[in-house]
């Protein structure tokens, strides 16, 4: 039978989205990347200047927002549409500064509670590809397929480097380098769900294959699941 609920985790930029969101597409699920909902939330304390050090703050206002996550209301290359209070926030979640801090706000335990309980009810309806570090360990480790992507450091921050130039962002390899090294060091070493492959899932490290192999793996591993 084919797997209802799959999980997609990782490091940033070993190729997740890319994956999960053809994957759905294929199997006609839906697509959902958690990472979004850590992304808003971020976004917000930096447009209303309450500083990302601040955790009590940063926690009220995890559980203030109503954020929505659905899929693309516009056709501009997006692969789904993020709401905070009916604000589309889709392509400001995206920013380098945002990318600077999330994970700072993700490492917060009362942020990661204000979002679990979401998390888990969208997931747990099934027909879904759900993206992000904890997914096949904490927020549905139920799940029927788990898959781990890695890739290197030096690999991933070209990605992610490209596609910010492609994006008209002014940045240097280096730079997004260093954010990427600070990124991992805090997703993995966090004391709440840190980032690690949970003990059932499948890793693949994609630093030298393209997406394409990578998704006929996976699709492989579907026929067999
Ligand atoms: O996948 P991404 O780069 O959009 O994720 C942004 C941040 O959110 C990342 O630094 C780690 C965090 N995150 C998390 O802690 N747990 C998830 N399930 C998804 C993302």
């Amino acid at each position: 039978m084919r797997p209802s609920i799959i999980a997609i985790d990782g490091p940033a930029a070993a190729g997740k989205s890319t994956l999960g969101e053809r994957l759905a597409r294929e199997l006609g699920y839906t697509y959902f990347d958690t990472g979004v909902m850590y992304r808003a939330i971020t976004w917000i304390a930096i447009k209303r200047g309450i500083p990302v050090e601040d955790e009590e703050s940063i926690t009220a206002l995890a559980f203030s927002l109503h954020i929505e996550v659905t899929t693309p209301t516009v056709q501009d290359g997006r692969q789904c549409s993020v709401f905070v209070d009916g604000e589309d926030v889709t392509w400001d979640i995206r920013r380098p500064e945002v990318d600077r801090v999330v994970s700072i706000v993700s490492a917060y335990p009362g942020v990661r509670k204000a979002l679990l309980n979401q998390q888990r009810r969208i997931g747990l309806k099934g027909r879904i590809v759900v993206v992000g570090r904890d997914i096949g360990t904490v927020v549905l480790p139920e799940a029927d397929l788990k898959i781990y992507l890695d890739a290197s450091l030096e690999e991933r921050a070209r990605r992610r480097w490209k596609e910010l130039l492609a994006r008209g962002k002014d940045i240097s390899y280096q730079e997004v380098l260093e954010t990427m090294r600070d990124r991992d060091r805090i997703d993995s070493t966090r004391y709440v769900a840190p980032l690690h492959p949970a003990e059932d899932a499948i890793i693949i490290d994609t630093t030298s294959m393209g997406i394409d192999e990578v998704y006929r793996k996976v699709l492989e591993l579907i026929g067999d699941a």
